[in-house]
């Protein structure tokens, strides 16, 4: 079932231009979307009060990469819950909101009871899930199947990048009754059609991501460093490399940086700066700066062309990217990371489909 592959993670990473194309198929048409999951409830949503995303882990990553995105095509107010979180506080949901529960198994325990608590409340439930048949999927009053084929590996990869696709779909769906919007949604669809090749693109630096995992291998630590759209890229990738490479990781706001974590800096620390061109580009170039000047060891991932722009010294390690819709940038980001967590792991010695103490479905509360 691996083909030549070594590991089912290293399979369903490299799987991801065709688990992405299997996401869209049939979805994409005459130049708008087409989920027929959630067509006949597109009028509700777009009237309610708040969107509710959660989920767990990735799951929850994923929608929080989705959330900018969301609010901006739908202008409709987007607020994150981790699941176990949201049940320990027994926080607010009311009918107005529509509580959108993202899981690829469709049966992880926290999400489960978080989704009986939205029921009783009242809210228009939502599922976002890779399981046709899972309990999410029947529970649920409506949602999308992300459609990206069976993922075994324990680490999830392929399923990330289409849960995000699959919001990204769902953003255009409830925002297609806004003329205001209608170009960027155009250039987001076209941006969707052309994201496998650009996914099979970032996959080549496979050799590059081993290389420099031999240059990680022994740090105590790693830090990663987004903001923006790629917030949720900076939390994912140091999920990865703590869950599998078992290795201490932590993604951070960019922005937050000199409220703390600037005093863990020094020339030791592997420090990734997730600096692609959108909106907050020149932020995250005095990001960099700022890094530099306390010698800061830097990893900057940034688009094609730009290593000299951001990091004019020469001194950090770059890694371009191919250069995406700004809301797209996320799925292509990852993949370098999740290459990294990969190599990471064998090079440590791990096991890469089954790391130490978890499970694939966590179905305990
Ligand atoms: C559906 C078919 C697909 C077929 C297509 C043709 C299924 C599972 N899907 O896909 O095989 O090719 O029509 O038009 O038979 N749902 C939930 N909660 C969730 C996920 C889904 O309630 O978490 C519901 C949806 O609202 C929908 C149904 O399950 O009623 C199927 O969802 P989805 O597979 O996403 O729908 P289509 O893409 O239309
Ligand atoms: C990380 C990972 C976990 C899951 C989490 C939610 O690679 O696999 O963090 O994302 O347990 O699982 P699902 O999406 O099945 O609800």
């Amino acid at each position: 079932k691996k083909g030549s592959y070594d590991h089912f993670m290293q399979k369903e990473i490299h799987e991801q231009p065709h688990s992405l194309t299997t996401t869209m198929r049939g979805r994409l048409k005459d130049g708008g979307v087409l989920l027929g999951g959630l067509k006949e409830h597109l009028k509700t949503i777009r009237r309610c009060r708040r969107v509710v995303f959660i989920g767990c882990g990735t799951s929850y990553n994923a929608a929080l990469a989705a959330r900018p995105f969301v609010e901006e095509l739908t202008g409709i107010p987007v607020t994150m819950e981790v699941a176990s979180d949201l049940l320990d506080r027994q926080g607010p949901i009311y009918r107005e909101d529509t509580a959108v529960f993202v899981s690829q198994s469709g049966e992880t325990a926290d999400t489960l009871h978080a989704l009986d608590y939205a029921l009783e409340n009242g809210a228009l439930c939502v599922g976002i899930t890779n399981t046709v048949g899972s309990t999410l999927s029947r529970k649920t009053h409506c949602g999308v199947h992300i459609n990206a084929g069976c993922e075994i590996g324990v680490a999830s990869t392929k399923a990330y990048t289409s849960q995000i696709v699959a919001m990204a779909m769902m953003a255009l769906a409830i925002g297609s009754d806004q003329i205001s919007t209608q170009a960027r949604r155009n250039a987001i669809i076209s941006g969707l059609t052309s994201l496998p090749n650009s996914v099979s693109e970032v996959l080549k630096l496979d050799a590059e991501m081993k290389e420099l995992a031999s240059s990680l291998i022994d740090s105590e630590s790693l830090l990663v460093f987004g903001r923006g759209y790629n917030y949720a890229t900076a939390l994912e990738g140091a999920l990865k490399v703590k869950e599998v490479a078992l290795m201490h990781s932590e993604g951070m706001l960019a922005g937050e940086m000199k409220h703390g974590p600037l005093a863990l800096v020094d020339e030791n620390l592997p420090i990734i700066v997730i600096a692609t061109r959108d909106a907050c580009f020149s932020k995250q170039q005095s990001v960099i700066q700022q890094l530099l000047s306390r010698k800061g060891r830097l990893i900057v991932m940034c688009s094609k062309g730009d290593a000299s722009a951001v990091c004019p010294t020469g001194s950090c390690r770059v890694i371009e990217v191919p250069g995406v819709a700004d809301c797209l940038q996320p799925v292509i980001n990852i993949i370098p990371l999740q290459l990294l967590a990969y190599h990471l792991t064998v090079l440590r010695g791990f096991d890469v489909d089954q790391p130490r103490n978890l499970a694939k479905s966590v179905t305990t509360q």
